[in-house]
């Protein structure tokens, strides 16, 4: 029987966990082991009896853990003592960026690791149940609308009372992705009067169905690759935007930034002459914060105020909903492992045929 581990994560950057009590159920029904490190959701709310309860093994250290483990579950890429204690020959499961972990995927390289990285799966059907940036997206996106209303000073829906009409607050939603989508259900069910934008030409009927208005680039052409992402704007592109946006930002009270190219720095759609032309009071909360930011004055982890309007976005908002977003996550790895676990073999199966592990595995230096 293959033994799985996962350890603490570090707490001062990320708060979500690899492994939920449900899911040790499901990885222990797969024919696997699960050893965890002492008190490993306990700051999620998810005490150790519990996972106890549904048969892993509690360990005191990660060491322990590490050095027992044939597979482990991350959120984030090990630090250098955990892959000191990492076995040779193991392999590690997370959301590994290959740029920013270059010098640590390089060091368990040498140790033989195979490392999956579930940010590299590829956008197709089979892989949806697995896929981390969708379901971390979709709550990143319904969490910054929430983050957003509770700084605005304001009511979101309209309200008749006997002292008068207030009148409803409107949202603007600039790329409507995954967060984008979600964050314009989220404001539609508050009560907000809602548009978005993308460069996705898809989109617009995406963002009228959830009853937003769509507000689009005239004249200009479809900037979607054949897998389904944004490809970067030309000038003319951007130029048309700008125009556009310099007329609606202003209108707006709050505005949820979530324009992403893959691979690139965020494009900046919001200017500074745009921050500035908005109400005292209002709102941009920048998603895109840790990739350069779509706003002007945005900064990871800081709330800017530029003539009364506040500029926010967190490096990591999925540790405000820390136990909801490791629910999702955990299951997502789940079934990741439920693909590389060969019932005929009864064992792990790297196979290389399959498009999913093929992408996602990561077994030469950078
Ligand atoms: P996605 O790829 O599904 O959506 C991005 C959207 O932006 C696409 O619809 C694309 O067409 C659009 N877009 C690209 N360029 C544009 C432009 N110039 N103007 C208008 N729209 C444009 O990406 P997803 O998964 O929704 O993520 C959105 C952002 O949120 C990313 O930057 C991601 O890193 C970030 N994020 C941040 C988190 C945090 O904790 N801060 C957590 C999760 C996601």
């Amino acid at each position: 029987m293959k033994i799985i581990g996962s350890v603490k994560e570090d707490f001062s950057s990320e708060k979500r966990v690899s492994v939920t009590p449900e899911t040790v159920k499901k990885l222990i029904d797969l024919n696997f082991s699960v050893f965890l490190e002492k008190k490993y959701g306990e700051h999620v709310g998810i005490a150790d009896e519990e996972y106890k309860n549904k048969g892993a093994s509690l360990e005191s250290s990660a060491k322990e853990v590490l050095e027992k483990s044939e597979i482990i579950l991350k959120v984030n890429c090990p630090s250098n003592d955990e892959i000191n204690s990492i076995k040779n020959k193991s392999i590690l499961i997370g959301q590994f960026d290959p740029i920013s972990n270059k010098e640590m995927i390089n060091k368990m390289i040498k140790k033989d690791v195979k490392i999956f990285s579930l940010n590299l799966l590829p956008r197709i059907t089979r892989a949806q149940s697995m896929d981390v940036l969708s379901s971390q997206a979709n709550l990143a996106g319904y969490r910054a609308v929430i983050e957003s209303v509770e700084e605005f000073g304001k009511v979101i829906p309209m309200m008749m009372t006997a002292a008068g009409t207030i009148t409803p607050a409107k949202v603007m939603v600039i790329g409507a992705g995954v967060a984008g989508l979600q964050a314009i259900a989220t404001a539609k069910r508050l009560g907000a009067i809602v548009s978005a934008t993308d460069v996705r030409t898809v989109a617009k009927e995406q963002v009228e169905s959830l009853g937003g208005k769509f507000l689009a680039v005239e004249g200009s052409e479809n900037l979607e690759t054949a897998g389904g992402y944004a490809k970067e704007a030309g000038e003319d592109f951007k130029r048309k935007q700008s125009e556009l946006l310099k007329s609606e930002v202003k209108k707006n009270d709050i505005i949820i930034c979530t324009a992403l190219i893959p691979g690139k720095k965020a494009p900046r759609i919001i200017s500074e002459e745009m921050v500035k032309s908005m109400k005292p009071g209002s709102i941009i909360y920048d998603l895109a914060v840790s990739q350069g930011g779509n706003s002007a004055f945005s900064e990871s982890d800081k709330v800017n105020i530029i003539n009364g309007v506040k500029i926010m976005g967190s490096k990591n908002i999925l540790n405000n909903l820390a136990l909801t977003a490791s629910n999702l996550y955990a299951k997502n790895l789940y079934n990741f492992v439920n693909n590389l676990y060969s019932k005929e073999k009864k064992d792990i199966y790297i196979n290389l045929e399959d498009e999913i592990i093929n992408k996602t595995l990561i077994n030469k230096e950078l």
